[in-house]
């Protein structure tokens, strides 16, 4: 992954795109070439394989980038592609984005811009969506590949649609900030480009508070790849030298199960709970912030003071919301044989089980309501997929809660149901919540040879339950919202 981000490597898929489609016969110049490379994308192709121009039924020189394509450019990709933003180029101006256009017609056909991995397969559709789902529809895929197809025209400044304003990224009246105690300094170190550091972050509350909303501050965006967000309960990390604990692979680096309760992404928008429910952080808890450090292309030496901005109220609400980790670390009974992933194999599934119950594995009598509002995934480098389901514990009917089928390391977030709380899917004790993951151990898949290059390694090994960058993992968390009585 580290190359994609060399100017170099992001010049050659474009050559490699353009040779791909003159080596195709059929087109004569590299503009209409690309739409042989995106067969696999949305129904435009009809656009690009005539030199017939009027085939749709769009006026002559549009799509243009002042009309059409500029305001979409800047509600869903600025997020990321701007200047001091942890993409390898801006979207900022027509110049910036011009040459770029056929790659970002066929990255957007694809799936893989914008970044979102929660989507529909065949074994799962969730009987909901997802806040910020950052899917663009297929109509705004087309429209990418009809202006890649034209020649990504400029068009006309003077009839420039009005830009959106990008949505904020403040969460709106936080009661504290809380930024780490000390700077982590992070530079490039022989070949090692990811640094894995957890942070204690103290929120301050003085006596018990419950969390309604929570926002990443990264400190150094150009290095901040991912964040990871847990509660410490029990201060642990308070003993931390420098509230730091260095090089601690993909977990909170506490020593018992810590519940995971947010995940960031650059360009994620803060979390919000829903209405009523807050997430109970004990007057003396910590947070520990797990924060994946990229360092190529960032320069030399570059420093980070990441932190968190919460809002929470003292009052109890209707409804608090508690995370369990389901799967391995976590709870559940293990469906297949010991966490291992042997060598050079594809398609390894490990897959767990958990009954559900109350706090301390209790039953909960049916007159408690407890309904699922957010729900996420984690493994490591090995994992391509990891789905989380559960059956009913009457009808046995399954419904699936998310599937990642294109997981990626960098991409973690936690996914919140976007339904009102009534609506969500309810969890009665009794209940069984399914968490299975699938892992590619072979040299083919790139976050396996990712994972390789950063402990000095050259052929897959057999990987482990544990935390390092080459152990894996296979969690589910849920959110779930309890009412209380
Ligand atoms: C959440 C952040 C984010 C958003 C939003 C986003 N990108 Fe990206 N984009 C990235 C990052 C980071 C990379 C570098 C590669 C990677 O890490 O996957 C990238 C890389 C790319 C590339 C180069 C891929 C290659 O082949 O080298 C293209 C093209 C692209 N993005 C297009 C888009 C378009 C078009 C949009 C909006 C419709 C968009 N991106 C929205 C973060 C983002």
């Amino acid at each position: 992954m580290a190359s994609t981000f060399a100017p170099i490597s992001l010049a050659l898929t474009t050559a490699l795109l353009l040779a791909c489609g003159n080596g195709n016969g059929a087109a004569t110049d590299g503009t209409t070439a690309e739409s042989t490379t995106t067969d696999a994308g949305t129904a435009s192709t009809t656009t690009g394989t005539t030199d017939v121009e009027p085939t749709t039924g769009a006026p002559a020189g549009r799509p243009n980038w002042h009309e059409d394509v500029a305001p979409v450019v800047a509600e869903h990709c600025q997020g990321c592609h701007i200047a001091g933003g942890i993409a390898p180029f801006t979207m900022e101006t027509y110049e910036d984005t011009r040459d770029w256009a056929a790659v970002m017609a066929f990255d957007v056909a694809e799936g893989l811009m914008p970044p979102w991995h929660a989507v529909e397969t065949d074994a799962c559709q969730p009987p909901h969506g997802f806040k910020h789902d950052a899917r663009l529809s297929d109509e705004l895929k087309a429209m990418f590949q009809a202006w890649s197809d034209n020649g990504a025209p400029e068009g006309d400044p003077s009839l420039a649609a009005p830009l959106p304003t990008p949505p904020s990224l403040d969460l709106p009246d936080p009661s504290a900030t809380a930024i780490m105690a000390s700077g982590v300094t992070v530079e490039k170190l022989d070949n090692t480009l990811d640094f894995f550091n957890c942070l204690s972050i103290d929120p301050g509350n003085e006596t018990d508070v419950f969390v309604t909303g929570l926002q990443l501050i990264p400190g150094n965006r150009k290095i901040v790849h991912h964040v990871l967000i847990y509660v410490d309960e029990a201060a642990e990390s308070a003993g931390w030298a420098n509230g730091i604990k260095p090089d601690c692979g993909g977990s909170s680096g506490l020593s018992g199960k810590a519940p995971l309760v947010s995940g960031w992404v650059p360009g994620g928008l803060p979390m919000e709970v829903p209405a009523d429910v807050g997430i109970a952080l004990p007057a003396g808890a910590r947070l520990v912030l797990n924060v994946h450090y990229h360092a190529t292309g960032a320069g030399p030496e570059q420093d980070d003071a990441t932190g968190l901005a919460l809002r929470w109220t003292t009052e109890q609400p209707e409804w608090v919301s508690m995370f369990s980790l389901l799967g391995a670390p976590g709870d559940g009974n293990p469906l297949s044989g010991p966490f291992v992933i042997p060598a050079d194999t594809t398609d390894h599934v490990e897959e767990f089980e958990w009954k559900v119950t109350g706090p301390g594995n209790t039953d909960f009598p049916d007159s408690v309501e407890a309904r699922l509002w957010a729900v996420a995934a984690h493994m490591h480098k090995v994992g391509v997929d990891l789905r989380v389901w559960v059956e009913d514990r009457d009808s046995g009917a399954e419904t699936c809660l998310l599937e990642t089928p294109r997981w990626d390391f960098d991409w973690q977030r936690v996914y919140e149901v976007d339904r009102p709380l009534g609506d969500m899917v309810r969890l009665k004790s009794g209940d069984t919540i399914r968490v299975r993951c699938v892992y590619d151990n072979t040299i083919q898949n790139p976050g396996v040879q990712e994972a390789l290059a950063e402990v000095g390694l050259d052929a897959p090994i057999d990987v482990q339950l544990g935390e390092e960058t080459l152990d894996e993992m296979c969690i589910g968390a849920i959110g779930v919202a309890v009412r209380q009585p």
